[in-house]
């Protein structure tokens, strides 16, 4: 029996690639208008690592992380997230110490042990950012200025941003309470896993998408409403500099995000197309990650969009590029003159196809159309001889005679 991929990992195919790299221009571009450089980190790390920057007690450290022990007998994970990495980078090479202000993005493959469905997988690709050594609200609503950009650089108008704001280390705290009293006395109408999590993570009873605690925590208290007056600030502030800009946002106060390392701003934005798999893309703010994971004490914020949710979202077809040029050659001195002439005009720079194999023009013919070929240009004894041949725009059925030489037909093709 042939041997199939792992549940969960998909390859990415020649049909979708060029979305896939379209994707990734487009953030290249966007990104690098905003002062972004790119950093590339190892998608193993520490476990430790992970342990520290997402939580202990977060779904993703708790179930979805893929760790093993080397050969060397050291605990490695596979990266579930970007963020740790670049922040482990970012420390291990001192880069506040180059610039007081760093913006760094990636993208490469992250792992997950989740159950797969549509838009969700084992391996997947994220595209992140990250901004780090500025607290001021301008650079929240910067950062979600970019975010915002790339998606309607791809057309893509229909995600929405949603933002929240989860305090800080001062207001947290005394909300978690409020929040721990709210649910004790709803504890019978919560599921099995908000129960256990009542001490260790309460918040996440807000986001639970069982529907008796969507029920049960309908009025619960919002963080927001118990925001210290710097944390208030902050937030108020980063709304007005994105009004400013005409950034569009919906304050969604029952956000709440899987990893522990955020404070203060945090986003997502949201599809009504992927059904439960709504997230194209999520961050926030990261106060205190660079100082709790051995750094100096430098603010960060960011976000990662899932590349493959983003490409659900984007028609293969418009994607996909045709050959200039086909051409069709009858005859053994042809296919000859066709591989000379097709290998000057790439190394000219323009797209071409042939048929290696000495096939009927029928079946040429055929082929030229099924790669929806620019051009044909068709060579045979006669067109030898006379060092002309027709050359067929395939959209219009347009036809005219073209020397055999290659400058000429690429200044045609070109043109
Ligand atoms: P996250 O919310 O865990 O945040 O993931 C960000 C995005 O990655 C999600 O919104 C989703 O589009 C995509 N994603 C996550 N898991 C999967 C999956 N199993 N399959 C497909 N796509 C997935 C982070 O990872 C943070 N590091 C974001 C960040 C950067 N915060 C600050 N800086």
């Amino acid at each position: 029996m042939a041997i199939t991929a792992i549940k969960g990992f998909n390859d990415i195919l020649p049909s979708e690639i060029e979305k896939w790299q379209h994707i990734e221009k487009t953030a290249r571009d966007v990104f690098g208008c905003y002062g972004f450089s790119e950093i590339r980190v190892p998608i193993m790390e520490k476990t430790e690592l992970f342990c520290r920057s997402i939580g202990d007690a977060t779904d993703i450290v708790e179930k979805e992380m893929y760790t093993f022990t080397d050969k060397g007998d050291n605990r490695v994970t596979l990266r579930p997230e970007g963020t740790a990495g670049v922040m482990r980078a970012f420390i291990e090479h001192k880069l506040y110490a180059a610039d007081p202000v760093s913006k760094l993005f990636y993208m490469g493959p992250m792992f997950r042990y989740e159950r797969p469905q549509k838009g969700r997988y084992r391996q997947f690709h994220q595209i992140g950012a990250e901004v780090t050594g500025v607290s001021d609200p301008k650079v929240d609503a910067q950062t979600l200025t970019m975010l915002s950009h790339f998606f309607s650089e791809l057309g893509l108008d229909e995600p929405s941003l949603e933002i929240n704001s989860l305090g800080c280390p001062e207001c947290r705290p005394a909300y978690r309470e409020i929040l721990k009293d709210f649910l004790r006395q709803k504890l019978d109408t919560l599921c099995e896993d908000c129960q256990r999590r009542l001490d260790t993570n309460p918040l996440r009873a807000l986001d639970c998408k069982v529907e008796k605690c969507k029920v049960a925590t309908a009025d619960a208290p919002a963080m927001l409403e118990h925001l210290c007056t710097a944390c208030d600030t902050h937030f108020t502030e980063t709304r007005s500099y994105l009004d400013l800009v005409s950034t569009g946002y919906r304050i969604n106060s029952r956000m709440v995000r899987g990893l522990d390392y955020y404070t203060r701003t945090t986003f997502e934005m949201i599809t009504g197309l992927l059904g439960s798999q709504s997230a194209v893309a999520a961050g926030g703010r990261y106060d205190g990650l660079i100082s709790d994971l051995g750094g100096p004490s430098v603010p960060g914020i960011g976000f990662a969009m899932g590349v493959e949710r983003i490409a659900l979202l984007l028609d293969n077809a418009k994607f996909q590029t045709s050959p200039a040029l086909f051409i069709v050659a009858l005859g053994e001195e042809a296919q000859k003159r066709a591989f000379c002439l097709s290998t000057e005009l790439q190394r000219a720079g323009v797209s071409v196809e042939f048929d290696y194999e000495g096939k009927s023009m029928k079946s040429q013919m055929r082929r030229a159309d099924k790669l929806s070929c620019g051009y044909t240009l068709i060579i045979g004894e006669s067109e030898l001889a006379s060092g002309v041949a027709p050359l067929k725009e395939m959209k219009t059925g347009n036809q005219f005679v073209i020397a055999l030489d290659s400058k000429t037909i690429a200044q045609e093709l070109k043109s």
